[in-house]
């Protein structure tokens, strides 16, 4: 049965603004992870870089968010969701200081990991939060909120470093530092969120998860739901690492881990932290390279607001598959289009555009709500962050080796190995993902641990 609002916009309100605090941790995980893209011809310069420093300098943040995938799952189940998002708040803010302040490059590097480790942690917890306090025929609008965030993120870091370019030698300075007012912003407004109801039921502290249900449901309601998710709790041993590779989790573990590497592998940020130098092997001029990386920004932002309409009616699946078929399709034929050296004109802009419109609108909300979704209460954070594991590894490794490819096969090959990895997806989805729309936690747990 699916719980009901209880009447009144302002209770809808309510939980939308206490999702969009928690989807703040997205904002910065886009904005870290793309601010760096500015700042790199500078650092170069300042500290003296060579390719390999340089690559360091970029790659030394996500292998950071690999590490903060697992440090957090622990706390978030031990200290509770909230605690751990202030956590990463303040590391936001610990990392964006001391790079911008960063001395030397060593020094630098040190920030970046804690920021990538602040990056993993957001990318866990803040969807779990959300998941958890959304009612089922809502949750899948308001985990995507989250991925509104990232991109909404990325597309103000590209504009903050537009704007601050040209202020001086420490402009590098102040285009990493002036993520410390969002990261301070995110940190103050925590203090107003409510903890997760699930995890104070989980914890036994059921007068305190009736309260901060009661700001949104019934109080007959709000009781019929704690027993629900006691029961379900109960229903299932207390979780291990060990616990989630089970044979009763294994299944749903497999799932969610390969979404997760599948979703990195659409090659999304190939194009997201190349995009310069991809158009540039298209010949365009350097000139013209920002206006399309607010072309590539602003579909992101249309689309993913687009999918945020459709994700709570026509589900999960329908969007996974036609965005799967889009994506490959997109990338098919803009591998032709290099194989064809057609590269005049604006074929190369437009195919990449519709790839980003097809991931936006599919795999990039979608798999984080599913993650979210997907696993039973008491294994979740530990389960998440496996998931999480596997696409910030996933990212590591196709934003590592695409230089190379692209040096080594040009574009054709590249966008032809990606295009087909999309259609495996396509597969992999129609067989092996369920439809979660509509269903509240505990009926998934009931339904997809059969
Ligand atoms: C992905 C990021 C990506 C972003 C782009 C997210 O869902 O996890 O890796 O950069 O979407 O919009």
């Amino acid at each position: 049965m699916v719980s009901e609002w209880k009447a009144g916009s302002e209770v809808k309100l309510y939980v939308l603004v206490i999702s969009a605090v928690a989807a703040l941790g997205g904002f910065l995980f886009g904005f870290d992870t793309a601010v760096i893209s500015g700042v790199n011809p500078f650092i170069r310069e300042f500290f003296g870089l060579n390719e390999i420093m340089l690559g360091w300098a970029n790659s030394s943040l996500i292998l950071g968010a690999v590490l903060g995938t697992q440090v957090a799952g622990k706390p978030g189940d031990l200290l509770g969701r909230k605690r751990t998002l202030m956590l990463t708040a303040l590391l936001f803010f610990v990392s964006a200081m001391g790079s911008a302040m960063a001395m030397s490059f060593t020094e630098f590097v040190i920030y970046r990991l804690i920021g990538g480790v602040a990056v993993g942690a957001a990318s866990v917890i803040s969807p779990i939060y959300i998941a958890e306090i959304a009612p089922a025929e809502h949750r899948g609008r308001l985990v995507a909120l989250n991925q509104l965030t990232i991109v909404t993120g990325i597309f103000v870091s590209f504009f903050t470093n537009y704007r601050l370019e040209g202020i001086g030698s420490d402009n590098w300075r102040w285009m990493l530092g002036i993520e410390g007012i969002p990261a301070l912003l995110f940190l103050g407004l925590l203090v107003f969120v409510p903890e997760s109801p699930r995890w104070l039921v989980v914890k036994g502290r059921w007068q305190r998860a009736q309260e901060v249900m009661q700001k949104w449901m019934g109080e007959g309601e709000a009781l019929q739901e704690i027993r629900r998710i006691r029961e379900a709790h109960s229903a299932a041993e207390k979780a291990t690492f060990l616990e989630v590779l089970r044979p009763r989790y294994r299944r749903l573990a497999a799932i969610g881990i390969i979404l997760a590497v599948l979703q990195q592998f659409t090659g999304i940020n190939v194009i997201m932290y190349y995009a310069p130098l991809i158009f540039e092997r298209a010949g365009f001029g350097t000139g013209s390279a920002l206006l399309q990386t607010i072309a590539v920004g602003a579909v992101n932002l249309v689309f993913t607001i687009l999918a945020m309409r459709l994700v709570d009616r026509v589900g999960r699946r329908p969007l996974l598959l036609v965005g799967a078929g889009a994506m490959s399709l997109s990338l098919f034929t803009l591998s032709m289009v290099f194989f064809a050296e057609m590269l005049e004109g604006y074929w190369v802009l437009v195919f990449i555009l519709g790839f980003i419109a097809s991931f936006a609108v599919s795999f990039g909300p979608v798999v984080w709500v599913l993650i979210s979704e997907i696993y039973p209460n008491n294994v979740r954070g530990i389960a998440v962050s496996l998931a999480t594991l596997g696409l910030w590894s996933a990212n590591f490794i196709v934003t590592g080796t695409f230089p190379s490819m692209l040096a080594s096969w040009d574009g054709g090959l590249a966008f032809l190995f990606y295009a087909v990895i999309n259609l495996g997806s396509l597969i992999f989805v129609w067989f092996f993902v369920p439809e979660t729309k509509g269903l509240s936690l505990e009926e998934l747990e009931t339904s997809l641990a059969s």
